[in-house]
């Protein structure tokens, strides 16, 4: 496969929510999880790990656990407000096709912490803050190998609205207490294309020396 530059990386990496049922190679997958454990972490203290899920059957329980969660969320609290904004139904919109199709992707990676989050957010910052560099490396590494993927947080442990009537992903995979679910990623071979994320241009972001630089 032709190797792509880290800038092209980081520009066309987007949520890829339509994805291939082609499985990955293994390979692969453990080498995007190897490129998640070089992202920094609080302390050193590494504070991840990731189940791979391929098996169909169980990838189906997952699906059907995230489905419940996001129609809970997306379909009937956010995109059924009369006051959502035309960005956020555009937003929302896009993420029902994953509410509707998780199980589709040949892998779901569950990306988890080895320490309970704790309730103060300075120390749950570190926490989140430790777990979420690693996601990001590896999207990004599956980026490079010609693999979509997309954030989810929805049915893990810190979800607004988790699922009642289908087992939580962390039953599913029988995590022992301590371990928590942070993230589902799915991965796949894109059925879309890459390209730069959909960014609003009027936001301020930089600012030099001073806030109002
Ligand atoms: C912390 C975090 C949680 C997210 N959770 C979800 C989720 O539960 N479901 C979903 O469909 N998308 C989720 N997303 C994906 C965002 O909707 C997506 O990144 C955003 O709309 C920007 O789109 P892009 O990634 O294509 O640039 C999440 C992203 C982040 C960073």
């Amino acid at each position: 496969m032709e190797s792509i530059s880290v800038d092209t990386a980081i520009f066309t990496t987007r949520s890829m929510r339509h994805l291939r049922p082609d499985p990955v190679p293994r390979e692969d997958l453990e080498y995007i999880v190897e490129a998640a454990t070089m992202a920094p972490s609080a302390g050193n203290y590494q504070m991840w790990t990731f189940v791979v899920v391929t098996d169909e059957n169980t990838r189906q329980k997952i699906g059907a656990a995230y489905q419940e969660s996001g129609n809970a969320y997306i379909r009937d609290t956010v995109l059924a407000n009369p006051d959502t904004d035309e960005e956020r139904m555009h937003v929302y919109g896009k993420a029902m096709y994953t509410v509707d199709h998780l199980a589709e992707a040949p892998a779901i990676v569950v990306a988890c912490s080895t320490m309970p989050i704790p309730n103060d957010s300075g120390a749950a910052s570190g926490l989140f803050g430790s777990v979420f560099p690693a996601i990001q490396n590896l999207m990004l590494a599956a980026r490079g190998r010609g693999l979509g993927t997309v954030l989810l947080t929805l049915a893990t442990d810190h979800t607004p609205l988790p699922p009642k009537e289908n087992t939580p992903v962390r039953e599913l995979l029988n995590l022992p207490e301590g371990i928590e679910v942070v993230a589902l990623i799915p991965v796949g071979y894109p059925r879309g294309k890459w390209g730069r994320p959909r960014r609003d241009e009027n936001l301020k972001v930089l600012h030099w020396n001073t806030w109002e630089g």
